[in-house]
C-alpha cells in the first residue's frame, strides 16, 4: 500500500510499504477514506519528538471502512464506516475505567522508555514515535487498529467524511480544552493559537457558555476565521498580547486561558530568541512563549488549560505567578473516546459543522506538499485533508 513516511526533519515521502496485518485477536484493519495533517504532526516534521525512525508511517487523524477483523472483535464488522480516536486505549485498565483514555496503561509497548522521563507512560498513539508505541499511522491506504471494539465509533447515517473526520482529534481536543476551563457564566476565555485546535477551542468555549472569547495569533486568515465564530482578536505581531488582554478585560485579565500553540510558539521578545536557540540545540525541548504569556495574563484564581503539546522540558515557567495568583493548570492528550459520541451528536444536531476549518483537499500522493504548506501557512492553509 501507499503511506506517508517520515524520513527525517522536513522530509516526508509517500512510499510503498507492506499492507498491515491483524497481529492480535482484537485488531481490525481499516481502509482509510480520509485522513488529516495535524499541528502535532508538525512537531514530528520539525524533528522535535525523539525516537522517530526513518520509514515510520505518520498520521493519527483518520477514518474509513472496516475490511478485516480479528477473531475477538465483537462490535465491528466488515463494511462498517468508522472514525478512529488518535489515542489507543484498552478499555479495561484503571485509567480507561475512569474515562481517562489517553492515560491507558496497556497500549504503549515501549512504556519503559517514557517512564524514565515522565515517571509513567501515557497511552500509545497512532503514528507518533516509538516513545508512544511505535504504531503505524493513518496517513496511508490502510491501518491496523488495536482494541478495535474499544476505540472506533460507527459513523451515523447521513454524515460525510469531512463532517466527522475531526472527531478523531482536533474537535474533541478543542472541546476538552474548553471543558477543562470550567467556564462560568460571564467568563472571558482567551485562546492562544488560531490553528485548527484553537478554532475548535474557540467554538467550544462559546458552546460551553463563555460570554467573550479573545483569540490571539498573527496569521490574518486564521484570525479572520476566529472572528467569524464571534471571537475578538489580537494580532501579537501588531500589539503586545499581554497588554492588550489587560486593556480588554478592565485590568483583571481573562478568566480562562487556553494555550493551543504548543512547543513551537513564536516569541516576540528577547526570551523568544533565547528559546529558539536553545530549542535548536536541544537545550530545551520546547519554546513555551505562549504558555508563559497565558500564565501571566490569566486573572487571579483563573484557569490555564493547555492542549498545546510539549514533549520534554521547557525553561522559565513563571511558577511564582501560578502559586501567588492561585491558578489552576489543566492539560493532557485528549481523552478522545470520551467525546466521540456526544460530539457526533452535536454535529448531527447542527450545533457545529467541523468542515469550516478545511482549506485544502489533496491526494495522499501530495502529502509532502500538504506538510509544506501547513507548516509554513502558505496558500492560506489552515487544515489539510488527504484522500488516499
Ligand atoms: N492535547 C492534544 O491531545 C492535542 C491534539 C491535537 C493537537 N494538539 C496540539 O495543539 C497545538 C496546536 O495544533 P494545531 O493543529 O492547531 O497547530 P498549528 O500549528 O496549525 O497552530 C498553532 C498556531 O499557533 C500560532 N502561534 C504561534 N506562536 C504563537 C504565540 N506566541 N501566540 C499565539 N499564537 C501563536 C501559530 O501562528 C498557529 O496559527 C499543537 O501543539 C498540537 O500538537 C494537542
Ligand atoms: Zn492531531
Ligand atoms: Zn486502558
Amino acid at each position: 500500500m501507499k503511506a506517508v513516511c517520515w524520513h527525517g526533519s522536513h522530509d516526508v515521502r509517500v512510499d510503498t510499504v507492506p499492507d498491515p496485518k491483524i497481529l492480535n485477536p482484537g485488531d481490525a484493519i481499516i481502509k482509510i477514506t480520509s485522513t488529516a495533517i495535524c499541528g502535532s504532526d508538525l512537531h514530528l516534521y520539525d524533528g522535535y519528538i525523539p525516537t522517530m525512525k526513518s520509514g515510520d508511517i505518520l498520521g493519527h487523524e483518520f477514518m474509513g471502512e472496516v475490511v478485516e477483523v480479528g477473531p475477538n472483535v465483537k462490535k465491528l464488522k466488515v463494511g462498517d464506516r468508522v472514525v478512529v480516536p488518535f489515542t489507543i486505549s484498552c478499555g479495561n485498565c484503571f485509567f480507561c475505567k475512569r474515562d481517562l483514555w489517553s492515560l491507558c496503561d496497556n497500549s504503549n509497548p515501549n512504556s519503559g522508555l517514557v517512564e524514565k522521563m515522565y515517571g509513567h507512560s501515557p497511552s500509545g498513539l497512532f503514528g507518533y514515535s516509538h516513545l508512544l508505541g511505535g504504531y503505524a499511522g493513518g496517513q496511508a491506504e490502510y491501518a491496523r487498529v488495536p482494541f478495535a471494539d474499544v476505540g472506533p465509533l460507527k459513523v451515523a447515517d447521513g454524515l460525510s467524511d469531512e463532517q466527522v473526520l475531526f472527531l478523531t482529534d482536533i474537535f474533541p481536543t478543542g472541546y476538552m480544552a474548553a471543558e477543562n476551563c470550567d467556564i462560568e457564566p460571564g467568563d472571558t476565555v482567551a485562546v492562544w493559537g488560531c490553528g485548527p485546535v484553537g478554532q475548535f477551542a474557540i467554538r467550544s468555549a462559546f458552546m460551553l457558555g463563555a460570554e467573550r472569547v479573545i483569540a490571539i495569533d498573527h496569521i490574518p486568515e486564521r484570525l479572520q476565521l476566529a472572528e467569524k465564530a464571534g471571537a475578538e482578536i489580537i494580532n501579537f505581531e501588531e500589539v503586545d498580547a499581554g497588554v492588550a488582554l489587560k486593556e480588554m478585560t478592565g485590568g483583571r485579565g481573562p478568566d480562562r486561558c487556553i494555550e493551543a500553540v504548543g512547543m513551537e510558539s513564536h516569541g516576540m521578545d528577547a526570551m523568544g530568541v533565547v528559546d529558539k536557540v536553545k530549542q535548536a540545540v536541544r537545550l530545551e525541548t520546547g519554546r513555551p512563549h505562549a504558555l508563559r504569556q497565558a500564565i501571566v495574563a490569566c486573572r487571579k484564581g483563573g484557569t490555564v488549560s493547555i492542549p498545546g503539546v510539549y514533549g520534554g522540558f521547557v525553561d522559565k515557567i513563571p511558577m511564582g505567578a501560578i502559586v501567588n495568583k492561585a491558578l489552576t493548570l489543566k492539560s493532557g492528550q485528549t481523552h478522545v473516546h470520551r467525546y466521540l459520541r456526544p460530539l457526533m451528536e452535536r454535529i448531527q444536531k447542527g450545533d457545529i459543522d467541523p468542515t469550516f476549518v478545511i482549506t485544502h483537499r489533496l491526494n495522499l500522493e501530495q502529502a509532502s506538499h500538504g506538510y509544506e504548506i501547513f507548516k509554513h501557512k502558505k496558500d492560506n492553509c489552515i487544515k489539510v485533508v488527504l484522500k488516499p
